[in-house]
């Protein structure tokens, strides 16, 4: 289902419980420590679909281990991202001369709880989600606004090691399935400047809602 969002150069794996088979290397283990057995099958079964899209990539697998703020650490010459929510788990890989920033995220297709759309939404983007959601109400576009916001922002911390808030970028989604994002906090200075705009695309089905953000090489 994920890979209906994702250009052609991006890898994907999902799956839609967790894996008996799916396996860690031991530093994947020394590093999620004592956690409930919850979090360590949706730990275990997301690195099973990184594996998988590694493995796309023609790469062996590797220890996807933790780095500065939660960001995975992937292989060099690798950008990637992984999500899980209830019953759904999925990991996206490309090759870094072809995609320069990615994120995605899964999140129950479920309206957000009273009070989140007014702490995670612009004054412009609450405007359109209203909008939106007049014209086209089987959306929860409030949802559809926090997956595309946290999609942008797995896309963004890993190019910046930079924390980007709420407010930090306008997103704009579309009917169509597309979004566009554009960062609005100042990119932090860098050899290789930091993307300001992402594209992405977006998908309800089953009882779920996926985003994708995406820079491309040349942005
Ligand atoms: C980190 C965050 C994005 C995770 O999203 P989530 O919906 O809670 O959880 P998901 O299951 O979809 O994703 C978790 C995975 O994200 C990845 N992740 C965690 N921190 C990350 C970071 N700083 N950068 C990139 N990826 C990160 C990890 O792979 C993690 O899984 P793992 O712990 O098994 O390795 C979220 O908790 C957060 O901190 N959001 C605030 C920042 C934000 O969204 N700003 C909006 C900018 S417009």
């Amino acid at each position: 289902m994920i890979d209906e969002i994702l250009p052609a150069a991006v890898t994907s794996a999902e799956s839609f419980g967790d894996e008996p088979d799916a396996w860690l290397f031991p530093e994947e283990r020394t590093a999620l420590g004592a956690v409930g057995e919850a979090r360590r099958s949706e730990y275990t079964t997301v690195r099973h679909c990184a594996r998988r899209a590694l493995g796309e990539l023609g790469l062996a697998p590797a220890p996807l281990v933790a780095g500065v703020r939660g960001a995975p650490r992937w292989p060099e010459g690798v950008v990637g991202s992984m999500t899980h929510c209830a019953g759904y788990r999925a990991a996206a890989t490309a090759h870094r001369s072809d995609v320069r920033a990615l994120g995605i995220d899964a999140e129950p297709h479920a309206p957000l709880p009273d009070g989140v759309l007014e702490y995670i939404a612009l004054p412009q983007e609450a405007a359109e989600i209203a909008r939106l959601a007049r014209r086209t109400p089987q959306v929860h576009w409030d949802r559809l606004l926090f997956c595309a916001k946290e999609a942008v922002y797995k896309a963004w911390f890993p190019a910046t090691h930079s924390w980007l808030g709420f407010d930090g970028a306008v997103i704009v989604p579309a009917p169509d399935g597309t979004l566009h994002a554009r960062v609005l906090s100042p990119a932090p200075e860098q050899p290789v400047p930091a993307p300001q705009e992402f594209v992405g695309r977006w998908l309800v089905r089953d009882g779920l809602l996926l985003a994708c953000a995406v820079s491309p090489p040349s942005d």
